[in-house]
Formats: C-alpha cells, sequence, structure tokens
C-alpha cells in the first residue's frame, strides 16, 4: 500500500465486526509504529492492548457508571464544556451534524446522541482497544512524540487491513480506565483506540470528513 493511500484512506471507523484480531498482527502493528520520531529518541509511549476480558472490564466500568450518571443527570462528559473558538467550533459542529445525519439521529435528540457517544466505551464493537498512557512528568514534547506514534499506528494497521478510532472519549472517564486497567498515579492517560475490521454495511462508516485546503493553513515564503 502507498503511503499516500494508507493516509487518504484512514478514516475513523464506528462500527467494527467481531472478528478477532491477533495478538501478533497487533504486536506487528506496534513494532512498526515505534519507528516513530520522539525527541531526543525517550520514545516515551506506552500502550496497554485489551481484549476479551480485560476489555469488557473497562466497557462495565464505565457503562456502569454512565448509567449512574444518567439518573444523577450530571454526566461526566458535560462538565466544564471547554469553550471554542472559531474556526474550530464551525468544524466541531460540522463533523457532529454530518455523523448524526449518517446516524439518522436528529439534532437535539439528547438520549440518541447519549446512546451513541456510550459506543466509545464498547470500542463501537472492536474487538481490540489500545490505551495510549505517558508518564505523568512528561511535557507536551512527549504527547508530540505520542501523537506520532498514534498517528503509524493507525497507518500500519491500515495497510494490514485494518480500521481505528483513536478516543479522547476514554478521557471523561479516566480515573475508571485507570482503576480498571490497574495503572497508577504516575501514568497519564492520553487517548484510547479501537482496532478491528470496520463494518462498512454501517451508515456511519461511510463519513467522509472535510479538510480545509492547504492555502488556509499554510503561508509559504520565500519561494
Ligand atoms: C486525539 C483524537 C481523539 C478523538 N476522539 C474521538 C472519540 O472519542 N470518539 C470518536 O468517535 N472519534 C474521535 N476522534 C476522531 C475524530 O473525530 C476524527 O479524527 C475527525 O473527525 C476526522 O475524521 P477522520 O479520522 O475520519 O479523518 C478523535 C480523533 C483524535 C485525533
Amino acid at each position: 500500500m502507498k503511503l499516500d493511500d494508507a493516509i487518504a484512506g484512514r478514516r475513523s471507523m464506528r462500527e467494527f465486526l467481531p472478528d478477532p484480531v491477533p495478538q501478533g498482527t497487533v504486536h506487528r502493528i506496534l513494532e512498526i509504529a515505534s519507528r516513530a520520531p520522539s525527541g531526543t529518541n525517550i520514545q516515551p509511549w506506552k500502550v496497554i492492548v485489551v481484549t476479551g476480558d480485560d476489555q469488557a472490564k473497562v466497557t462495565k466500568a464505565i457503562m456502569d457508571y454512565r448509567l449512574e450518571e444518567a439518573k444523577a443527570d450530571a454526566p461526566k462528559d458535560t462538565k466544564m464544556p471547554r469553550r471554542w473558538a472559531e474556526p474550530y467550533l464551525s468544524r466541531r459542529r460540522k463533523v457532529g451534524y454530518d455523523m448524526y445525519a449518517k446516524l439518522g439521529i436528529e439534532k437535539g435528540d439528547k438520549p440518541a446522541m447519549w446512546a451513541q457517544h456510550g459506543r466509545n466505551y464498547e470500542f463501537f464493537g472492536a474487538p481490540v482497544g489500545l490505551f495510549f498512557v505517558v508518564d505523568e512528568d512528561l511535557d507536551q514534547a512527549s504527547w508530540l512524540d505520542l501523537g506520532m506514534f498514534m498517528q503509524n499506528v493507525m497507518l500500519v494497521a491500515k495497510q494490514e487491513g485494518l480500521d481505528t478510532c483513536p478516543q479522547g472519549a476514554f478521557l471523561h472517564y479516566a480515573d475508571l480506565v485507570h482503576a480498571a486497567l490497574g495503572l497508577d498515579d504516575t501514568q497519564r492517560l492520553a487517548s484510547g483506540m479501537s482496532l478491528g475490521v470496520a463494518d462498512m454495511s454501517a451508515p456511519v462508516n461511510s463519513l467522509e470528513t472535510e479538510r480545509v485546503a492547504v492555502d488556509e493553513f499554510s503561508d509559504f515564503r520565500g519561494f
């Protein structure tokens, strides 16, 4: 697979088939991904790969909590909503609108949106979940390193015929993830990720997100 094709072909998938992904495949993906650059080669990434009971434990912890939250009407993921400025606000709204349209969820249908958001914690049905953590005392340079590593994971997965969804949603319940995975306070959860064979019959997986033109985010000088 050409690199261009892997990059252009990678999309966040939000419905997976139950087909298992062998441990060896995940190992190979991580091995190649670990060729990512990192400042002074510190390789700050750590990954916890879960399937089966270990994956179900994370899902259960969060889904049980969400049920309690729903009763109390105080979900963790709506606390302290961040204020987004333009142009980011419009871009966020657009992808949300397009995704819910694919799902047939009407604007303002909060119960349906809540349920769909909950699919994050079921890894959208994917058989493998990855949790990316960095040491608590590392700074933003290490988070850049981790981002490059994560992108490699997604591209190599694509090359392997697999798909992914990076998931910041798990950060809403970072304490529950920590407990379920047995992480200590020296570790900080950066992201979750679903990995598996995408269900291409699911309408949500036909979502193709937009990108702004190069000239809108670039400033060429001295050419
Ligand atoms: C750090 C990060 C966190 C994300 N968190 C979530 C998430 O929690 N749930 C989700 O469905 N998508 C999540 N996404 C996927 C983005 O919505 C997606 O990358 C974006 O809309 C562009 O679409 P594409 O990945 O299909 O190109 C995340 C992406 C990144 C990079």
